[in-house]
C-alpha cells in the first residue's frame, strides 16, 4: 500500500501519517523529519538543505529525489509507505513515477488534507517539536502530558526554525506556487478531505478512505 498525503504545511500531514502508519502497519517517510535529521548530524545533505528550510523555500528536487530513491528501498517498505511531505513539485511526482514503475509498484492513494490559511498558522505557530525523536505537539490541541516535555522519549520540545509566522507565511506562497498543482497532476486518484477537525475523527476518515477499494 504506497499512501501520499498531500496539504499546505500545517494540515496535520505528519500527524496523521504518525498515527495511520501504526494501523497499516507500514512506515511514515517525511522528507521533512529525513532533512532535519540531516541537519542535527551536520551530514553534506543537511549543509546544503538548511538555509532553503529556515527561508521557508524548498530544497532542490534533486536532493529530494535522491533521499526518497535511496529510503523506499529500505526492507521496511517492502509492504509500502506513506509519504509525507513528498512529492512537492511536478519534478519530484514524476521522478516518483520513474522510480515506482522500475519496481512494477503503483500509488495506492493520494488525499488532500484540505485547510484554510487561519488554521494552520494557528497550527503551525502553537505546534512544539520533540530534541530526541521528533514527536510533534500543539501547545492548545495536542499538549504533552508535562509542560515542554516529550511523552514518548522525556526530551525537551522546542519551536522549529521555519515556525516563526513570516517564514510559515512564506511557506505558504511556496505551497500555492510549487505544490498545489499536484492536486491536478494526481487528479484521477486525489481525494481531498477537510481537515479542520478534530485529530482521531480526521485519522477515522482517512483510514476509512485508504481501506476503501476504489
Ligand atoms: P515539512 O517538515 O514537510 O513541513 P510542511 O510540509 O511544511 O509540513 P509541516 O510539518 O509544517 O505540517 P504537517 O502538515 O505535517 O502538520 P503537523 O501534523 O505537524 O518540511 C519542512 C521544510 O523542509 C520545507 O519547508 C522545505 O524547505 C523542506 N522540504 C521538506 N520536504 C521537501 C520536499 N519534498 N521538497 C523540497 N523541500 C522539502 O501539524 C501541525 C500542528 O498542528 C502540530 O502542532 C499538530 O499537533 C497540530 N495538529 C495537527 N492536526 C490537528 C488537528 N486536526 N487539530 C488541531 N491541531 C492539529
Amino acid at each position: 500500500m504506497i499512501v501520499i498525503l498531500l496539504g499546505p504545511p500545517g494540515s496535520g500531514k505528519g500527524t496523521q501519517a504518525d498515527k495511520i502508519k501504526k494501523i497499516l502497519n507500514i512506515p511514515h517517510i517525511s522528507t521533512g523529519d529525513i532533512l532535519r535529521e540531516s541537519i542535527k548530524k551536520g551530514s553534506p545533505i543537511g549543509e546544503k538543505a538548511k538555509q532553503h528550510m529556515q527561508s521557508g523555500g524548498l530544497v532542490p528536487d534533486d536532493i529530494i529525489i535522491e533521499i526518497i530513491k535511496q529510503r523506499i528501498t529500505g526492507a521496511d517498505c517492502k509492504n509500502g509507505f506513506i509519504l509525507d511531505g513528498f512529492p512537492r513539485t511536478i519534478n519530484q511526482a514524476s521522478a516518483l513515477d520513474v522510480l515506482l514503475k522500475g519496481k512494477s509498484l503503483k500509488i495506492d492513494k493520494v488525499i488532500n488534507m484540505d485547510v484554510d490559511d487561519k488554521i494552520v498558522i494557528e497550527r503551525i505557530s502553537g505546534r512544539r517539536t520533540c530534541r530526541g525523536c521528533g514527536t510533534n505537539y500543539h501547545i492548545k490541541y495536542n499538549p504533552p502530558a508535562k509542560e515542554n516535555v516529550c511523552d514518548k522519549c522525556g526530551k525537551e520540545l522546542y519551536q522549529r526554525d521555519d515556525d516563526k509566522i513570516e517564514t510559515i507565511k512564506q511557506r505558504l506562497v511556496v505551497y500555492r506556487k510549487e505544490t498545489h498543482v499536484l492536486l491536478d497532476y494526481y487528479k484521477e486518484i486525489v481525494i481531498s478531505i477537510k481537515a479542520d477537525k478534530g485529530i482521531d475523527k480526521i485519522t477515522d476518515s482517512l483510514v476509512s478512505l485508504i481501506k476503501t477499494n476504489d
